[in-house]
């Protein structure tokens, strides 16, 4: 069993969460493998039971640009009997709070992948909370996809 995680961050916010929630998948003892979306093909989700997104959200609660490629591959695939988590930095000035972490839930649920957390929404820049939800993020999600 391996897990593919691949996100988007334009100032680092959701890299940090991605980091952070990587370490302690690995620290599970889960073989991951991470990649930004720009060098991610919507086919490099069939060869893993574990799928993390990340990213944070753009516009007016839009996917982020380098997103958009990787997410209309996603309608030729299919997820079923994957475990999946999404996660991204966000802003709570903008009316649509972290859009792009429920486009993408709501997009892996169409394909058949099964979201087996709550999607994970941190206002920015993680703070030392921010930092222990992403780990306890990570940690769970490994509970999750050997259940
Ligand atoms: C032009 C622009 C539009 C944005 N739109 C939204 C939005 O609709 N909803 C939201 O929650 N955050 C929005 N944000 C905030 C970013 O998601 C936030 O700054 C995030 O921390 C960036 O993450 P990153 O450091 O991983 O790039 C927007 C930011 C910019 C610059």
């Amino acid at each position: 069993m391996s897990t593919i995680m691949i996100y988007a961050s334009m100032t680092g916010n959701t890299e940090e969460m991605a980091e952070t929630i990587a370490a302690n998948v690995r620290a599970a003892g889960e073989e991951l493998q991470m990649k930004e979306v720009m060098d991610a093909y919507g086919t490099d989700l069939t060869e893993h039971d574990g799928i993390l997104l990340g990213a944070y959200t753009w516009g007016d609660g839009e996917l982020p640009d380098e997103f958009l490629d990787f997410y209309e591959e996603m309608d030729n695939i299919d997820l079923t009997g994957k475990k999946a988590a999404v996660f991204g930095s966000c802003d709570s000035c903008y009316p649509e709070y972290g859009a792009a972490v429920d486009i993408l839930i709501k997009k892996l649920e169409e394909r058949g992948c099964e979201v087996v957390l709550e999607g994970l929404k941190v206002e920015l820049s993680p703070n030392s909370d921010d930092i222990k939800l992403c780990s306890e993020f990570g940690a769970r999600f490994v509970e999750k996809i050997r259940a």
